[in-house]
């Protein structure tokens, strides 16, 4: 399998052991659709905002949340950190695009799994984070789940530079990959709680058409094994 500039468009690239890269996997019109939903989402009933981190310093992404709210370093129903209301829920057809992704990642099967097949995936919060020209993410383990469950993620607008590393250290070994607008990346079984970050935003490479002027927009869907 192979990625960087020779990933071909629906076919998954194994980037790590559970962690697959689909790239193109979202139509431009699903695209669209997914941009128009994250307009509404981003104006309450929790707004999109800059996360504050717990030391004081401020997350450079701005993110709201479906299902359940995360902030550092725990899920809650409300958002406390930022205008004490319930967060929107988790619609129904955005848990049948997280089990659409992971067949695309893994096929029927239940590859790099936390358990069950593709059908038995419920994701029950939904992390979108806007960045900027100039934002970033550090390097980071997605660890406040109480679930192995896959983590599914969907790229949209500006492409970054997607860093996917190993479970016990922040640094190398690490993989570089080019995330375009559209792209699919699943991390589950072994590397489910594998250090990852966005060191890079590429302004100005997203297509207009997908409805978003400027940034990249990135949807993480998770399962939190919280009690419903
Ligand atoms: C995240 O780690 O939650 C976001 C990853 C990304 O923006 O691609
Ligand atoms: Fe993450």
């Amino acid at each position: 399998m192979r990625d960087g500039l020779f990933a071909l468009p629906h076919e998954p690239v194994e980037v790590a052991p559970g962690a697959v890269h689909v790239p193109g996997w979202l139509s431009v019109e699903r695209q669209r659709e997914l941009v128009a939903a994250c307009r509404e989402w981003a104006l309450g009933p929790v707004p999109m905002r800059h996360t504050v981190l717990p030391g004081g310093g401020v997350m450079s992404v701005r993110t709201v949340c479906l299902g359940w709210h995360w902030q550092p370093y725990r899920y809650t129903r409300t958002a406390g950190d930022v205008n004490g209301a319930r967060v929107a829920r988790f619609p129904d057809w955005l848990a049948d695009l997280g089990r659409e992704a992971l067949v695309a990642a893994y096929g029927g099967g239940g590859g790099g799994g936390g358990g069950g097949g593709a059908g038995e995936y419920a994701p029950d919060t939904a992390l979108i984070n806007f960045y900027d020209g100039a934002a970033r993410m550090g390097m980071h383990q997605d660890k406040e789940e109480r679930s192995a469950a896959p983590v599914v993620s969907l790229s949209i607008g500006d492409s970054c530079v997607f860093r996917f590393g190993n479970t016990a250290t922040r640094n190398r070994p690490y993989t570089d990959v080019e995330l375009v607008s559209g792209d699919l990346f699943v991390f589950g079984g072994p590397s489910r709680f594998a250090f990852h970050g966005v060191p890079k935003v590429r302004p100005g490479t997203a297509d207009p058409a997908v409805g978003l002027a400027s940034g990249r927009l990135n949807i993480t869907l998770r399962e939190t094994g919280l009690p419903g």
